[in-house]
């Protein structure tokens, strides 16, 4: 399913992080009515898709990723009815909405894990993947019971082992994520079939797609006994996965006209051309490969390392011209990521080019862009001082463990990391004006407005043409009218230059050509532009073309 032009192609989507977006009731908590009262900011951005982050009812003990109940909104965003017309105001300006669906697990609030634990022989008893483990010598760090060890050793994603015990049913269930978030058993149909019927219940609804949550984890090894190491790591694209996310596609959304891309981590290449090739369950992938260059060869997440320019164009020069008929997801920032600007840009000095770059690197490569909110404005990475800031499960399970464990010595030891890698980077509350907590909210807000607000947000920039917003919105403009950034081939240029990622896109004779200085410094490139067309750029009309100013975005039409 991947036709040669479509709407979700030319699309630019929008990712709201509805906890963070706008608060209309004083509670510190973004809300549906909130992002309402935002649908002109959006439309006027030129804004096709939104994509909401969960908003389903859920403790959130991770942010909503922990669904209590697939049908229902969290009382804090508000109601079903309100949902309603937040659809019905998207379609009204043409826009469209992709919901979050979280199906590798649910919360232990979900009434099936509930009942799963309780009544083992009931109609949920086989809906989670339970085990007894095996008798052990007693383990102190080890979950469970003295004499009984997990299944393996597999580590979850936010620190400690992947196992919990449940008193009540007095087995192990299984967590990759956080421990009040157990893994569906994707092997039992009645599972399956659920899942199904609550996807269709909300493609009933009249939404447009879905962004689908770690959807390659749902197939899990035959096997799990002598596992260890991450526990994700071993469940990335297990046995039946394919067949999973065919009969998923079949019996949901191939009835439909929606976008589906599915969140996948660890995958590569030519996964995806699977997965988003005309046979493949999804539109396209998030992969993570651009995401996890500044991670450390011997430390990984915890290893703090430089990315160099050429490392990354190799990266998405391989996406950009591998998929075939697959089809890319773009994206530099989302809920899970610091902010780009401050991750590969520079957030001091020429925080303004250099967002403005990275917006022209996300809205001219080959694929569907995704802007996450807040990144239109250049928002930059909040700087944290103590972990009690944040509420990332993460940041804070990882860290927590650590220093338990004594690996760390203490958050100090670490600060620096943390605010590098705290998801809480993007989920700070958006910047909409300089009045008192940016305009946000009236009450206190959940997590700290980021003390720039005064000068990066949506007024100041509204009313200000060279802003990062401004330029968002040409540049918008320019992909909208111009087919071969969306469609056209894709042709790296000076592949090993150290500062400078230049490429070409062409389609029918024309072509378009990016060149970016991604350095804090002048390069001097020939790129022979004499004869070329300047359609966009981050500075003023160069005298010369071939001096690049530090941060310099321009596009060029041949
Ligand atoms: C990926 C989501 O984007 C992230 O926020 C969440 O913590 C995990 N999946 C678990 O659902």
């Amino acid at each position: 399913m991947n036709p040669e032009r479509t709407w979700w192609k030319n699309a630019i989507v929008y990712q709201i992080y509805p906890q963070s977006f706008n608060d209309t009731d004083g509670d510190g908590v973004g809300d549906l009515a909130g992002i309402i009262e935002r649908l002109d900011y959006l439309d006027d951005l030129g804004v096709d898709v939104v994509w909401l982050n969960p908003v389903y009812e859920s403790p959130h003990h991770d942010d909503g990723y922990d669904v209590a109940d697939y049908r229902a909104i969290r009382e804090e965003y508000g109601t079903m009815a309100e949902w309603e017309e937040l659809l019905a105001g998207l379609h009204d300006r043409d826009m469209r909405l992709i919901m979050d669906l979280v199906v590798n697990h649910t919360s232990n609030e979900h009434e099936w894990f509930q009942a799963s634990r309780t009544d083992p022989d009931g109609q949920y008893g086989d809906y989670y993947i339970w085990r007894d483990g095996t008798p052990a010598e007693a383990a102190t760090d080890s979950p469970g019971p003295a004499d009984r060890a997990p299944p393996n050793e597999w580590e979850a994603a936010f620190g400690g082992p992947a196992w919990a015990w449940d008193d009540e049913r007095e087995q192990f269930y299984l967590h990759l994520f956080h421990e009040q978030q157990p893994d569906l058993d994707w092997e039992n149909p009645a599972v399956r079939e659920d899942v199904y019927e609550l996807m269709n219940w909300w493609l009933d609804n009249g939404i447009d797609g879905f962004r689908l949550d770690v959807i390659n984890l749902l197939s899990k090894p035959a096997s799990f006994a002598g596992r260890d190491g991450s526990a994700i790591d071993d469940c990335v694209g297990g046995p039946r996965l394919d067949e999973f996310l065919a009969e998923m596609a079949a019996e949901t959304y191939d009835d439909y006209d929606a976008m589906t891309v599915g969140e996948t981590p660890n995958v590569g290449v030519e996964e995806a051309r699977r997965h988003t090739g005309p046979d493949g369950p999804f539109d396209m992938v998030f992969h993570f490969e651009h995401m996890d260059l500044d991670y450390g060869e011997e430390g990984g997440w915890w290893e703090l390392r430089d990315v160099e320019l050429p490392e990354l164009k190799e990266v998405l020069t391989r996406w950009q011209t591998q998929l075939d008929e697959g089809w890319n997801a773009l994206y530099f920032g989302n809920h899970d990521q610091p902010r780009v600007v401050s991750r590969f840009g520079d957030d001091k000095r020429y925080r303004r080019e250099s967002a403005t770059l990275f917006a022209t690197l996300l809205l001219t490569l080959r694929g569907t862009p995704f802007v996450f909110q807040g990144d239109e404005l250049g928002m930059r990475n909040y700087p944290f001082e103590s972990l009690d800031e944040q509420e990332d499960a993460m940041i804070v399970g990882r860290v927590t463990e650590a220093i338990e464990r004594g690996d760390v010595a203490s958050f100090e030891a670490v600060k620096e990391l943390v605010r590098e890698r705290s998801r809480d980077n993007a989920r700070t509350p958006m910047q909409w004006d300089a009045s008192e907590r940016a305009g946000f909210t009236t009450g206190d807000p959940w997590l700290p407005v980021n003390p720039d607000y005064e000068t990066v947000n949506a007024a100041a920039q509204r009313a200000d043409p060279e802003s990062v917003l401004a330029f968002y919105r040409r540049l918008i403009r320019l992909r909208d009218e111009t087919p071969a950034l969306v469609y056209g081939d894709y042709e790296l240029l000076l592949p090993d230059h150290e500062s400078v990622f230049a490429y070409r896109r062409v389609l029918d004779g024309e072509e378009l050509l990016v060149v970016l200085n991604v350095d804090d410094e002048a390069s001097s490139v020939d790129l022979s532009v004499d004869d070329a067309t300047r359609l966009l750029g981050n500075y003023d009309e160069p005298t010369d073309t071939t001096a690049l100013r530090p941060y310099e975005a321009a596009v060029y039409r041949r």
